[in-house]
């Protein structure tokens, strides 16, 4: 396996809007995030994925970027992000930006000078096509709910947004889109930044035709399976290698929904110079029921679970490809809601779930707040939400006469709304848990006084220093990095278990997924000489792995033997 710092480290995704707010406007910012270095530093980790900060009208959140150059007001100013970029790099921890090539802002420049008139060389920056008869020019229907369509007065034509109408998707066929494109992300990297976490790549790629789609996706909305990895998606990525990535030392992570395993190994296939890991989706979309975000979670098991996760491992490995591993992020549910037991268990699952991202092979990413055991929030009321894509599918419901009032879907929101995972970084107990002096932009949890930095500090036994060790664990065992890969345990529907290996040492991770206690008799190849405890999140006696071990509910222990 090629050593590339990129697998060495230990990612943290920022969401700047809710991460700490310097200036008191209520909303997290530049400088905010520089003050918090030293907490990065303190955690241990090597990476900062940081979430859109380009000048955007906001619809949403910094995914509609007007201006790829210039800082968004509310985050600061390019001075602030220099700074912000120099006092990491000091620290060696490198950075990463979020570059949105899908999409641009309907006050982007090219999009303002595209809808003007069809005779403009920027009309073919973007989809514009007639309607069919009084209907949109196809069936395809956007993530956050209604037409993929929208009607534009000045040419009487539709353009295509695969998300919110303030997002009109990029033509990629057009060569002077993707140099545009390519140039930006140059003029970036020229700034000295690390690589690009680049958002819905595999949707770059449209089948040409546009045409009709006669099933709902899988997200419930039409059109996928016409751009998801479409046409000349693989083209494009060499493409951007060549132009972007080729003589730098820098990250390409792909954002790739719905990716099939087919394509996402294609993608990550170090001989094809394209991306250098992905964000596969399998995993955060598996216990969708039918009605998508708007029904509770289908019940699953854990050999699903496993089974995705391995079979990417297996897959990717056969090309010496590598994963990106993620349990949350800004658009997922908090990651001990949804995986593990936000109630009487939130410590020993929250520890539990962050060894399976710590060991398991691949990249690991933290996304801001996981490191504390941070919850979903109890929303009851549709005016606490500040995401579009709720927002908007809430009120396209309401108009549909399908839900009458928030109480009806009050739980689902409570489940999977993106806000979940957007509300503020919990610094301490103070008022809006020492996030912002102001009035904070989205609520914060009600939990702060028991969920907060300050809190996890203090404690030796707290979540935060439990993911302090795994990850001076991982600096200081390569094979938690470069070992292979091995489940075990694989029809186990309470364990979670495998094995790390090298030429030097080994390690086993064994994890109870289940409220429940569960003996389990070890298997051979989890197990060798001089096999030591390294961390276990209960006090447990078994500083060497014996036979038979009773787990408590989420016990999680992490071996390492010769
Ligand atoms: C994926 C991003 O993670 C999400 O937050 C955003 O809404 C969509 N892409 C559209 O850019």
């Amino acid at each position: 396996m090629k050593k590339e710092w990129w697998k060495e480290a230990v990612v943290y995704q920022i969401y700047p809007r809710s991460f700490n707010d310097s200036d008191g406007d209520g909303i997290g910012d530049l400088p905010g995030i520089r003050e918090k270095v030293d907490y990065l530093d303190y955690l241990g980790i090597d990476l900062v994925w940081l979430n859109p900060v380009y000048d955007s009208p906001n619809d949403d959140n910094g995914y509609d970027v007007r201006n790829y150059r210039k800082i968004m007001d509310e985050f600061g100013e390019m001075r602030d992000w220099e700074q912000l970029l120099d006092e990491l790099h000091r620290r060696n921890i490198r950075l990463v930006m979020d570059f949105v090539p899908n999409h641009t802002s309907d006050e982007h420049r090219w999009f303002r000078q595209s809808r003007e008139s069809k005779e403009t060389p920027y009309r073919d920056y973007y989809f514009w096509r007639k309607g069919n008869g009084e209907e949109p020019p196809n069936n395809w229907e956007s993530i956050f709910g209604g037409s993929a369509w929208e009607f534009d007065d000045p040419t009487s034509e539709y353009y295509l947004h695969l998300f919110s109408r303030k997002q009109p998707d990029l033509n990629w066929d057009n060569p002077e889109v993707r140099q545009e494109l390519y140039e930006i992300m140059n003029w970036w990297m020229e700034k000295g930044i690390d690589g690009f976490r680049l958002d819905v790549v595999n949707f770059i790629s449209k089948d040409p035709d546009l045409p009709d789609d006669p099933e709902k996706g899988p997200y419930g909305s039409r059109g996928s399976k016409y751009y998801v990895d479409g046409p000349n998606v693989h083209r494009y990525f060499q493409e951007m290698n060549r132009e972007v990535f080729a003589d730098r030392d820098a990250v390409a992570i792909g954002e790739t929904p719905l990716v099939s395993t087919e394509d996402g190994v294609k993608y990550v296939d170090p001989s094809r110079n394209e991306l250098d890991m992905i964000f596969q989706f399998d995993h955060v979309t598996f216990d969708l029921n039918e009605g998508g975000f708007w029904a509770q979670p289908r019940d699953w098991k854990l050999t699903e679970l496993k089974e995705i996760l391995n079979r990417w491992r297996k897959l990717t490995s056969k090309t010496g490809g590598w994963n990106a591993t993620y349990l949350s992020n800004h658009d997922q549910p908090r990651m001990v809601t949804r995986f593990g037991n936000d109630g009487e268990f939130r410590r020993e699952s929250a520890k539990a779930l962050a060894m399976l991202l710590l060991t398991i092979s691949g990249t690991p990413f933290i996304y801001q707040g996981e490191e504390l055991g941070m919850t979903n929030y109890p929303f009851s009321d549709i005016s606490e939400l500040r995401d579009v894509q709720t927002i908007q599918q809430f009120n396209e419901m309401k108009q549909k006469g399908k839900v009458e009032s928030f109480d009806e879907v009050k739980e689902e929101v409570r489940f999977w709304s993106r806000d979940n995972a957007r509300t503020p970084m919990q610094w301490s107990s103070e008022e809006n848990a020492g996030f912002t002096d102001g009035d904070s932009w989205i609520n914060v949890n009600p939990n702060k006084d028991q969920i907060n930095v300050e809190r996890e500090k203090e404690d030796e036994n707290s979540v935060l220093q439990f993911y302090r060790k795994l990850i001076s664990l991982r600096n200081e065992h390569e094979v938690l990095v470069y070992g292979s890969y091995k489940p075990f345990l694989k029809s186990d529907e309470e364990i979670f278990a495998f094995r790390r290996k090298s030429s030097k040492e080994a390690t086993t991770t064994m994890l109870n997924f289940s409220a429940e206690k569960k003996d389990l008799t070890i298997p051979d190849e989890l197990t060798g000489t001089e096999s030591e405890l390294l961390l276990s999140n209960y006090p447990t006696r078994d500083s060497e792995l014996s036979d038979v071990i009773s787990f408590r509910p989420y016990e999680a222990r992490l071996y390492k033997w010769q």
